[in-house]
């Protein structure tokens, strides 16, 4: 039995979705090693993320499916219950999406590994961290929810952060044809462990919450 529950959409589709092709987008691969091969990630692969995120960063607002956030919402308010405690925020980016993650959690850290994406972020809502997710600078067992929206997943640090209830919120704001991209039972097959999740569709994009089967 799969251990993704799929839950009908409520969000319909907003009319003009981009019509584009990113199955062999260059961040498809990346998003891939990342999540199942985190040894091939080096520091020359991190640097060279990370200029192509400064390079994209004084036009990042402007990519219609970023700013596209029902997803998210969407998915901390059907994607079961959500432990009360710290947020991280992976990926962050330019923080549009950070408002919506601060509705729901008192306590959010968002972090970025390219310090363009992060000069740009006004108002600076939350603290803001510049590293890269493959070494979080934080402790063993304490965030209560991990929220990638378009973000790469580094399995074992996420697991080594999260407590033993805590979540993963997974959002692909383009659903399938987003660049970084990784459909629900990828992120589930990735992670250590045994999980389960609650995954639909809302407006452009895909979400998953998963949590650990006890
Ligand atoms: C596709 S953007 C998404 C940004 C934001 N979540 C949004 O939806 O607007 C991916 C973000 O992840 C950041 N990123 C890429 N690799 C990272 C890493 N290893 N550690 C931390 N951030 C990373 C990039 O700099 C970029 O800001």
């Amino acid at each position: 039995m799969s251990p993704i529950t799929y839950i009908e959409r409520v969000i319909p589709e907003q009319s003009g979705r981009p019509v584009v092709d990113n199955s062999k987008h260059p961040m498809r691969e990346v998003t891939f090693n990342a999540a199942f091969h985190p040894d091939s990630w080096t520091k020359q692969r991190a640097d060279q993320i990370a200029q192509a995120f400064d390079a994209l960063a004084p036009t990042w607002e402007e990519r219609e499916h970023a700013r596209h956030v029902s997803p998210l919402i969407d998915a901390i308010e059907r994607g079961g219950p959500i432990p009360e405690g710290l947020a991280l925020e992976v990926g962050s980016g330019t923080g549009i999406v950070t408002p919506y993650i601060l509705n729901h959690f008192n306590n959010v850290i968002s972090i970025d590994i390219a310090k363009e994406m992060l000069l740009k972020v006004k108002p600076r809502l939350a603290p803001l961290i510049r590293c890269d997710s493959f070494y979080l600078p934080l402790r063993d067992n304490s965030i209560a929810a991990a929220i990638l929206v378009n973000a790469l997943l580094f399995p074992h640090e996420i697991d080594r952060v999260l407590t033993k209830n805590g979540v993963i919120i997974w959002v692909n704001t383009l659903g399938s044809d987003t660049p970084i991209h990784l459909s629900a039972e990828s992120v589930e097959e990735a992670m250590p462990g045994n999980w389960s999740g609650i995954a639909s569709e809302a407006d452009w994009g895909t979400w998953v919450v998963l949590r650990r089967l006890k």
